[in-house]
């Protein structure tokens, strides 16, 4: 049954943007569910930024939602959108909003995104709410975004793999994961994989360091396991020239020969984990509820079991990095005896 709503949030407007994260589609139906359920009309607009710009959207409802919990993407597609960043584009954006009597937006996305629904608000009068959706988990406010928990998984069912074959011919990898400018996914995946070394942006000094450090521990290694696997998870966009040009320089620096191997794409996709679901169901009901107490310009966040209210601002200062103990518990974990 419906419940009445007397508050003046009529008709919403929700989008996903940016990377897209396992879990999206959850946090869709949730949001869409929790608002029909509340007597609010929804409309989904396409392409992210993009759809709002060039008013692309769809109505939805029961059905379109129904069967989407389990799937890995977006159905609302996601993008990037230049056009967002200007003026002029965010002035057809709120006018759009406003000539479909769109009271409040709700954008389930990463930090760029936020960033954006920032700067929006001197557009738009209505009200604005984040949901955080990215495999990087790199948002303040939160202890987990919606789509960290699959992607570990996902990479983490890869490097196993790896493992195996490495094993089997006593190689040594470097893996590239993904996380854009944050360690979560490297620490992380890491520490789910036993890695014999984590490179992240909290213990990345340079790289002629790092080439000393990495041989120096192959060969303590070595000198105490006989020849052996040897992995080494490594954060995108830090050693310059990524996983490629670590393996060759290990090669020139200490003749050791180390195969490069960059998961990409593979860590967005994929059915989301139960821990995604419920995360983007509780948040998206959330999202709703603060809507209904009149609340605007917040990420809905989760701390422990509860969801927490955030400023914009606040979410996107990128304060918030690695558990720096775990790194350390995991390099003790390699000490020898
Ligand atoms: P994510 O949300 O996953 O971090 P991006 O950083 O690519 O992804 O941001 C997604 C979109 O958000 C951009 O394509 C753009 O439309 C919008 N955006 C990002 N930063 C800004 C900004 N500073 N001002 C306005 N819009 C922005
Ligand atoms: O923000 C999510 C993310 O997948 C990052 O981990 C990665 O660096 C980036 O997006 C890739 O972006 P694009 O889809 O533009 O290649």
């Amino acid at each position: 049954m419906n419940k009445s709503n007397d508050t003046n949030v009529k008709k919403i407007g929700l989008l996903t943007s940016g990377g897209d994260a396992p879990g999206m589609n959850a946090a869709i139906r949730s949001t869409t569910l929790y608002a029909l359920h509340h007597g609010i009309k929804v409309i989904g607009f396409e392409h992210g930024y993009n759809g709002l710009i060039n008013n692309e959207w769809i109505k939805l409802d029961e059905p379109k939602v129904r069967d989407i919990i389990t799937r890995g993407g977006t159905i609302l597609k996601s993008a990037r959108c230049e056009e967002f960043k200007t003026p002029e584009g965010m002035q057809k954006a709120a006018r759009n909003l406003k000539q479909l009597d769109i009271d409040a937006l709700i954008v389930i996305g990463g930090d760029g995104s936020f960033s954006g629904m920032v700067k929006f608000k001197q557009f738009y009068h209505g009200q604005l709410i984040g949901i955080p959706g990215t495999i990087d988990n790199d948002i303040d406010g939160t202890d987990h975004t919606i789509g960290f928990a699959t992607a570990v998984d996902t990479a983490v069912n890869a490097i196993d793999k790896i493992r195996d074959t490495a094993d089997a011919f006593e190689r040594i990898f470097v893996v590239e994961v993904m996380g854009r400018k944050s360690g979560f996914l490297a620490l992380n995946v890491g520490v789910a994989c036993a890695a014999e070394h984590i490179i992240t942006f909290e213990n990345f000094s340079n790289p002629g360091i790092e080439l000393q450090h990495i041989a120096a521990k192959i060969k303590r290694i070595k000198e105490h396991r006989g020849k052996c696997s040897h992995l080494i998870v490594s954060a995108e966009n830090l050693y310059p020239g990524g996983a490629n040009q670590l393996a060759s320089d290990l090669g020139d620096y200490a003749a050791i020969e180390c195969i490069p191997c960059i998961l990409g794409y593979i860590q967005r996709g994929g059915d989301p984990v139960a821990k995604d679901r419920i995360l983007a169901t509780h948040m998206g009901a959330h999202a709703i509820e603060q809507l209904l107490l009149g609340k605007t310009d917040i990420m809905i966040g989760i701390e422990g079991q509860f969801c927490r209210e955030v400023a914009l601002t606040e979410s996107i200062e990128h304060h918030k990095g690695v558990n720096e103990h775990l790194l350390a518990i995991q390099e003790s974990l390699q000490d020898l005896h």
